[in-house]
């Protein structure tokens, strides 16, 4: 029969565009293993119960076995009453094995198994995540690690400030990577909490064995109310806001090196495998993949935002409004996964202008150096800083860097410049090894945070 899952109670037949309105199978067949893999230990729950014998779980499982085939293979066919992935595999499951078929929704509900399908799927897609960002962060440590004696400005406000190393300014996006590794591994816990047993609502009447459904599906813990598991999707807004941020830093970085890619400074030329031309102007190598990388992280805090006010104002359990979740949660991971293995191709093949880097430091980023010669024999550091900016003014007038004026000069806005100021000062070596206090710039320092790295990597 042509008949719906829920359709003893109807007489008249659903709008063809309600139909289209309300199915996810379009969608949702993304998570027929999970739901596969639910059905299966819910149908040995079964027989825990008495529900189901020992045959008759045989038969379902090895049904469902076949229905897992042909959705690997490409031969599931859809049929046009098929309303989400739930139902299609039941469907099927019935059409293979018959009668029996109709056994395994036994206290269980579509509202308990979708809430257990999209935690499993997240779950697998949460340690593809893992992979991805450890790989990126991996080649950023390594890149680090070989690049340590480029020397390039430090900015803030995008005014050059100090003389730092590249792989300084590498790292520090690696470690925004690091801590949004951190906070995804701590999303598990609260992801990895069962729903099944829950039924529609108010829990499963034929005494489920609900530790056991946790142990067979490698669920962490179970969830300790009903109406709060089939209602839930907190851990799906959770995954979605550790996206948003990860994009945000994933979109920061891009920006550094959409900036450093620039003609006026030169400092990055990303692979010819990841930028592309204009249709008018042949000149052109455009850093689509940085900005795509920088515009993605919008579109992923738009499908937190949306989400989120979907859930708002929702009463308990279950509502049909849950059924949003997917395509943001999928949207989601699609596009973060692409994005982190993007900036890891963009980071691994583009090259890195030393010359370019090294000729924008220009003297005048050392006036902070300047400043705390005059702090080691003893003067204030306010005073000192006052110093170094009449210093800088100085050379500006005379239109000169600031090493190409004479001690005298010195001399004349401190009487306690000596002799060896200029050799003193005037080195971006020495000043970036000045910079040896734990975080710093200097190369001990780089090498420490790139050992941190490693090893946080290790696990
Ligand atoms: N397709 C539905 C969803 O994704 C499954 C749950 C439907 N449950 C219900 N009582 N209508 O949310």
């Amino acid at each position: 029969t042509k008949q719906k899952l829920w359709g003893g109670r109807f007489t008249g037949k659903t709008d063809p565009l309600m139909h289209d309105f309300n199915q996810s199978l379009s969608y949702d067949k993304r998570m027929h293993v999970q739901d596969i893999n639910g059905s299966i230990a819910y149908a040995r729950a079964l027989s825990l119960s008495g529900i189901l014998t020992k045959e008759e779980v045989k038969t379902i499982v090895k049904g469902l076995e076949q229905v897992r085939a042909e959705w690997a293979s490409g031969q599931f066919e859809v049929k046009a009453d098929d309303e989400d992935i739930h139902t299609a595999n039941e469907r099927r499951l019935s059409e293979i094995i018959g009668p029996l078929g109709g056994k395994l929704h036994t206290g269980r509900s579509r509202n308990d198994q979708v809430a257990t399908d999209m935690r499993l799927w997240l779950l697998d897609a949460v340690r593809e995540m893992d992979k991805a960002l450890t790989e990126l962060i991996g080649v950023m440590v390594e890149r680090a690690d070989k690049e340590k004696d480029i020397l390039m400005p430090g900015y803030t406000h995008l005014q050059r400030g100090q003389p730092i190393r590249w792989s300084h300014l590498l790292l520090s996006h690696a470690f925004y990577f690091h801590n949004d590794l951190q906070r995804l591994k701590e999303l598990i816990p609260r992801i990895s909490v069962l729903p099944l047993g829950c039924g529609a609502l108010a829990g499963n009447p034929f005494n489920i064995d609900r530790e056991f459904l946790a142990r067979e599906l490698g669920f962490l813990s179970l969830a300790p109310n009903s109406l709060w598991g089939v209602g839930d999707r907190d851990f799906v807004v959770e995954f979605m806001m550790w996206a948003s941020l990860t994009m945000t830093h994933v979109s920061r970085m891009a920006e550094d090196l959409v900036v450093y890619s620039t003609a006026e400074f030169g400092f990055v030329t990303l692979s010819d495998a990841y930028s592309t031309g204009s249709s008018i102007m042949p000149q052109k190598k455009n850093p689509d993949s940085l900005e795509l990388l920088r515009g993605k992280s919008g579109r992923i805090f738009g499908n937190m935002a949306g989400f989120v006010m979907s859930l708002k104002g929702l009463p308990s359990t279950y509502n049909k409004d849950l059924q949003e979740d997917k395509e943001p949660m999928f949207d989601t991971y699609d596009h973060v996964l692409a994005s982190l293995n993007i900036a890891n191709g963009v980071i691994a093949t583009m090259n890195v202008h030393k010359e370019k880097m090294e000729a924008a430091l220009t003297l005048d980023v050392l006036a902070t150096d300047l400043a705390d010669y005059l702090v080691r024999k003893g003067i204030p550091f306010r005073e000192t800083h006052h110093i170094s900016g009449r210093a800088v003014a100085l050379a500006e007038a005379r239109n000169v860097q600031l090493h190409q004026l004479s001690l005298k000069d010195y001399q004349s806005l401190s009487p306690l410049f000596e002799e060896d100021v200029h050799k003193v000062v005037f080195d971006f070596e020495a000043s970036v090894e000045r910079r040896c206090a734990i975080g710093g710039t200097s190369k001990g320092m780089v090498e420490r945070q790139i050992a941190t790295l490693r090893e946080a990597l290790k696990h």
